[in-house]
């Protein structure tokens, strides 16, 4: 990193030592022009970042720094189609699945007419489910969308039905299945009837084993009720890359929802990853959620870099994390419907800028991706706020909020929002807890930066601009870092490693010879596994 930009990085260096000691509300009385030049506006998403540890100096250098590192040419490259995970000689063209342009010059035409395609494929299935024109194997009208998928295949549209849930258009029932030790479809199956349930096998590679096992119980179930195999697979969906692999495990072709190698997992929710979306919210709803992220990208490739939102945003964690040594940061939704918005960021962020490899094949001398942690307003402020104020870790935050209250909570929401504000301007300006009288327990030295993200109103299009906007600041970083955010050969060590362990724990055995500590866990697990 250093090498590409050396004097803007040296620059920064020093600027960040001096930084440590000033006050970040005292560069509020320095610059009357702060809070217009650290907010930025656009795609019904204003992000404020006022309360940041920088000033327009700072913020210049790493516009600076950005260009040097490549961002535009990067950020023109991915959208044209560029090859930007070369571990895996693959494009991201995630930008393409919310394309409305009726033609990309650099976009290939195949591509653009899959994804039109496959968008049709979605509408039409969208219309036969919600009129009743489509029938379960039992000649009945299908009531509830079962969703079976980990990771990418399953945290954007849990994310996404969560937060608009009160937009609902259609009475179907959306529920999801991702965690494998069996209590979730417990639980799950008594709300379900397996004569009116359609099953959707969402996984990209189709080889996903917790996928597979949890697809393996739910097909048993269906079967003890509708007593023919066939009738069970003619009601299950594949949302799949390997179109192939769906054949094999027995689902109709007319069924298989195609993806393809261009989109990653964790960049899925636009394409048919998406269709409980659409069934939930309607096809339109769906759209309009294309819509919003597609304001972002195209805000994010025509605005000028020093007002780029996802630029701006990248490049403060950038400087927090480099520069001023944050190894975390929290985001904190005051939104309850925001729920799922701090996992799906984790592994957006995580998995594809947890990294220590750079493109040269080289390990990087410099901090990647924090660790992206955090929970729901309300609850971090009676868990864990209490350390992000007065203990010794630096922890930025990403506050969102929504600035439409519910008409029947309005009350209820200006609390809320008077406890999110109140939040960033205590981790800013610190203060005396309880009155004047000097008590060093009581004392918060403030000047610990934070950001206000907030949406016009949470709906469908803003959703989407929200979600493109974390999208971009992750590719913005992974730029600088010099790192492929695209690939994730972390996770899969372990799934090769669960594969033969989970041969040992079964009758069979793997060849592969495990450490002493596996071994043992192993023992002790077939021990009480073949006792019970
Ligand atoms: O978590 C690892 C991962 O490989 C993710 O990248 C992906 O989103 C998830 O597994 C699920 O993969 P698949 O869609 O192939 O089942």
């Amino acid at each position: 990193m250093k090498e590409n930009a050396t004097e803007q990085f040296d620059i920064l260096s020093n600027l960040a030592s001096d930084f440590k000691k000033k006050r970040i509300i005292d560069l509020f009385k320095a610059d009357p022009n702060r809070m217009d030049t650290f907010s930025i506006e656009t795609a019904g998403l204003h992000l404020d970042a006022s309360k940041q540890l920088l000033d327009n100096t700072v913020y210049a250098q790493l516009t600076k720094f950005a260009v040097k590192m490549g961002v535009p040419e990067a950020v023109e490259n991915m959208f044209r189609g560029g090859i930007v995970n070369p571990t895996e000689n693959r494009a991201a063209l995630h930008v393409a699945l919310r394309s409305s342009k009726p033609s990309d010059p650099w976009i290939p035409e195949n591509i653009m007419s899959d994804v039109h395609n496959v968008l049709s494929k979605i509408e039409n299935f969208v219309a036969d489910v919600v009129s009743g024109r489509l029938k379960s194997s039992t000649g009945i009208p299908i009531t509830d969308i079962l969703m079976i998928g980990v990771g990418g295949s399953n945290l954007g549209p849990k994310l996404v039905c969560t937060a608009l849930r009160e937009n609902e258009s259609t009475r179907l029932r959306i529920k999801f299945l991702d965690h494998l030790d069996g209590k979730g479809f417990d639980n799950l199956k008594h709300q379900l009837d397996p004569e009116s349930t359609f099953c959707v096998i969402a996984s990209k590679s189709f080889t996903t084993s917790e996928t597979l096992q949890n697809a393996a119980i739910v097909e048993k179930w269906m079967d003890s009720s509708l007593k023919d195999n066939q009738r069970t697979k003619s009601q299950f969906i594949a949302i799949t890359a390997d179109k192939g692999k769906a054949l094999s495990y027995g689902i109709p072709k007319d069924n298989i929802f195609r993806i393809w190698d261009w989109v990653g997992g964790r960049y899925s929710v636009w394409s048919a990853m998406g269709l409980p979306i659409a069934l939930k919210f309607g096809f339109t709803a769906f759209k309009e959620f294309l819509a919003g992220a597609e304001s972002m990208d195209d805000h994010f490739r025509s605005a000028p870099i020093e007002r780029n939102m996802p630029i701006m945003l990248g490049m403060l964690g950038v400087w927090n994390v480099n520069f001023l040594g944050a190894h975390s940061y929290a985001a904190i939704p005051y939104e309850e419907r925001l729920r799922e918005l701090p996992s799906y960021l984790q592994q957006l962020e995580m998995e594809s800028n947890g990294k220590r490899i750079d493109l040269n094949d080289t390990p990087i001398d410099y901090d990647s991706a924090p660790v992206t942690w955090g929970a729901l307003g309300i609850d971090a402020q009676h868990s864990f706020s209490q350390l992000l104020h007065q203990g010794t870790r630096f922890i930025p935050v990403d506050f969102i909020i929504s600035l439409t209250p519910p008409k029947k909570y309005m009350t209820n929401h200006d609390v809320l929002l008077a406890n999110c504000m109140a939040q960033a301007k205590a981790l800013m300006i610190g203060g005396n807890s309880g009155g004047t009288e000097a008590n060093p327990h009581k004392e918060m030295t403030g000047n610990r930066p934070s950001s206000i993200i907030s949406m016009e109103a949470l709906d469908a299009k803003t959703l989407g601009a929200l979600i493109a906007l974390y999208e971009h600041k992750t590719y913005v970083q992974s730029v600088v870092w010099k790192i492929n955010p695209f690939d994730q050969w972390g996770v899969n060590l372990g799934k090769e490693f669960a594969a033969s362990i989970f041969a040992d724990l079964s009758e069979t055995s793997s060849t592969e010879e495990h450490d002493p500590s596996t071994e043992e866990q192993i023992k002790r697990y077939k021990n009480l596994r073949n006792n019970s």
